[in-house]
């Protein structure tokens, strides 16, 4: 009895000693509204000059418009930028990196990059959230999302809400889907129904590597891809060789993620540098398997390249063709999000 006794004692101390943290409670939607204002807030960045959706613009798709994003200098970042629309199946972001397997990893980057700075928060993450703590829209929306104040705020917790928003950034409401839905073809122009033939057809075989859902998935074989965009004695150019940089491993020279298309048609410009700004050109590039580069710094046909993917199939499109594998793409745009506050500014949304 007596040894119960001291147990018991034991355990009361132990207890009291080792309390078990109180975990926060949070609230889902309240997380996804808290999201979107960060998505949205130059506070964000070290500068003010930045906030997510300043490269993620909801006017362009969710991308910036330019060949290859800049930072609150104007410095020009090595990629690209692609858009954050749709990412609920991906298991890879960005454009050649395998690691970054989940949008809490990818969100590394732009936060803490400095090579160059992109939102340049390395180390600054306490001032980060004073600064957020005490701005006025975030106190009750705060307490919504986790029952506590805002004082409890953790830059963690900065990281989770805007992953809940992006994970929600939903756009499959093209034409391509009404059709995908209603399989009547009757809703498809003569142009735009031969371009779907085109894409998916065996001859130029474009589903091959843009497949699925969001036209990022390749049937079978590696989601990156050497599509010949470059040849500088047998590499891409030095600055940036793709999937090789992240495995060294030579035979993924100028290997990068297949993009999605959708919304094709208004993320000009186009690959991982932006070094396409029109369709037809792109185009032009898969007819002939590669890109005659005549630019200075990098001269050579593409096409030789050594690691070019052996998916691509070289074809001939008359003109008409080009125009209907346009029409085609073009129909893969949704920008029906525009009417929705969910996916726009929310600290200017009145104004709009
Ligand atoms: C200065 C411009 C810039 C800012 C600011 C920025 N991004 Fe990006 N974002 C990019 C670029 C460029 C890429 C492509 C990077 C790469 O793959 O090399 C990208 C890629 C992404 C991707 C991957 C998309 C895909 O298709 O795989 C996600 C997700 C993303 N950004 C989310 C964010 C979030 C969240 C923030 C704010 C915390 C943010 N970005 C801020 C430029 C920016
Ligand atoms: C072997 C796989 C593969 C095949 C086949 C393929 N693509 Fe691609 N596609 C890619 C990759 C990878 C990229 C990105 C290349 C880069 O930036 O270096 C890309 C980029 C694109 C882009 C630019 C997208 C953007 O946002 O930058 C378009 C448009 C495109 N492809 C359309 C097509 C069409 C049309 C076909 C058929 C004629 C096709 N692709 C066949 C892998 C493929």
């Amino acid at each position: 009895m007596r040894q119960l006794i001291y147990l018991l004692i034991g355990l009361i101390l132990f207890i009291a000693c080792f309390p078990i943290e109180e975990k926060k409670l949070s609230d889902k939607s309240a997380m996804i509204e808290l999201g979107h204002f960060l998505f949205f807030d130059k506070d964000l960045s070290w500068d003010r000059s930045k906030s997510c959706a300043s490269c993620h613009d909801p006017q362009l798709g969710f991308v910036d418009g330019y060949k290859r994003a800049l930072n609150g200098n104007a410095e020009v970042l090595l990629r690209n930028t692609s858009s954050t629309l749709n990412m609920q199946n991906r298991t890879i972001f960005g454009w050649s990196n395998p690691s970054i397997s989940s949008l809490e990893k990818q969100m590394e980057r732009p936060l803490f990059a400095t090579h160059p700075v992109e939102m340049g928060l390395k180390g600054k993450e306490g001032e980060i959230v004073k600064r957020i703590m005490q701005k006025e829209q975030y106190a009750s929306l705060y307490q919504k999302a986790f029952s506590v104040d805002i004082k409890q705020l953790e830059f963690q917790e900065i990281v989770d809400c805007i992953v809940s928003y992006e994970f929600k950034l939903q756009s499959r409401n093209s034409k391509y889907d009404q059709f995908s839905k209603s399989r009547d073809t009757g809703i498809l122009s003569v142009s735009e129904r031969n371009g779907m033939n085109l894409f998916f057809s065996a001859s130029l075989s474009c589903s091959a590597c843009h497949g699925g859902l969001d036209f990022d998935r390749a049937a079978s074989g590696d989601q990156f891809a050497n599509t010949g965009l470059y040849n500088c004695d047998n590499s891409y150019p030095i600055a940036d060789l793709g999937l090789q940089s992240h495995t060294g491993n030579k035979d993924d020279n100028g290997k990068f993620r297949i993009p999605s298309l959708r919304n094709v048609m208004i993320t000009s410009p186009y690959y991982h540098d932006g070094s396409e700004s029109n369709l037809e050109r792109v185009i032009e590039n898969y007819e002939r398997r590669g890109r005659n580069n005549k630019s200075l710094d990098c001269f050579g046909d593409g096409a030789l390249h050594p690691s070019i993917d052996h998916r691509l199939k070289s074809f001939t499109l008359s003109y008409d063709e080009r125009k209907d594998l346009i029409a085609f793409l073009n129909i893969l745009t949704d920008t029906s999000y525009l009417n929705q506050y969910f996916f726009n500014d929310p600290f200017n949304w009145n104004s709009l």
